[in-house]
């Protein structure tokens, strides 16, 4: 699935799920045993839990993976814009599994992209991550998604100087746990529709006890309902 279209958006989305996803994650960051190992950051889209990640933890670095440029660019000038995430965060363009990995990592993180992954993928991920998990260490994982079938939503209203910004977005089940969503993205000025720009994708729905599974690790709900991540660790 390419960000690439939806890309200028997407901040408008990360914001609301940093509030609510946010807190557990640092919950869980600042449980972690004190160790120069670093962070890695699966599918870290614009940066948003980036910057959750660095302020939960300081002085530890961040690998920063994004596949699709034109949220890498912004993930990268958030980077740039912040002294702090400058110095910490490197940004690198490959797609999982097929990562460049450090030898040792403290945690990874993956929020919003296990889904987009087909099961081969995940556990070859899982495998590959959690070889190189210091003692103490852990995948935190962030399912995002239902099962259940939406009609055509709109889920996002907002306003950018004189234009409103819509997202609209659908959900099928189409059997297997996967869930076809239908995603788009309404510019308006007053009533007039400026633009509009869409995308498909299907989203393999997940459960904690299939991670544990592909992951061959334990797996540990925090927070709750749609919220909740998935600590997964030996
Ligand atoms: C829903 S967004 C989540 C972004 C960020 N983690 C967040 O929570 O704000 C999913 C991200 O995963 C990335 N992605 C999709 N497939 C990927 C893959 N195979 N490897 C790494 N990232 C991937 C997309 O480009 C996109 O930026």
């Amino acid at each position: 699935m390419s960000y690439d279209q939806i890309a200028e958006f997407y901040d408008l989305v990360a914001a609301r799920q940093s509030l609510s996803t946010g807190p557990a994650l640092a919950d869980v960051l600042r449980g972690l045993p004190m160790t120069d190992a670093p962070v890695v950051e699966v599918g870290a889209g614009t940066g948003r839990v980036t910057r959750t990640i660095a302020a939960a933890i300081a002085d530890v670095d961040i690998l920063a993976v994004e596949p699709s440029a034109p949220m890498r660019a912004v993930l990268t000038s958030r980077a740039w814009a912040d002294p702090d995430l400058r110095a910490r965060v490197t940004v690198s363009a490959r797609s999982a599994p097929d990562l460049d990995l450090p030898g040792r990592i403290l945690c990874a993180v993956v929020f919003g992209v296990a889904g987009h992954l087909e099961r081969p993928e995940r556990t070859e991920l899982w495998r590959r991550l959690s070889q190189r998990l210091v003692p103490g260490g852990c995948l935190v994982v962030e399912l995002m998604g239902s099962a259940r079938a939406m009609p055509p939503t709109r889920t996002v209203h907002e306003t950018v100087g004189r234009l409103t910004y819509e997202w609209w977005v659908s959900a099928e089940p189409v059997g297997d746990g996967v869930v076809r969503h239908v995603n788009w993205w309404r510019v308006l000025e007053g009533d007039r529709v400026c633009r509009e720009v869409g995308d498909e994708h299907l989203w393999h729905v997940l459960e904690p006890e299939e991670l544990a599974a592909e992951s061959g690790l334990r797996a540990r709900t925090v927070g709750t309902g749609a919220d909740s991540l998935v600590v997964l660790e030996a």
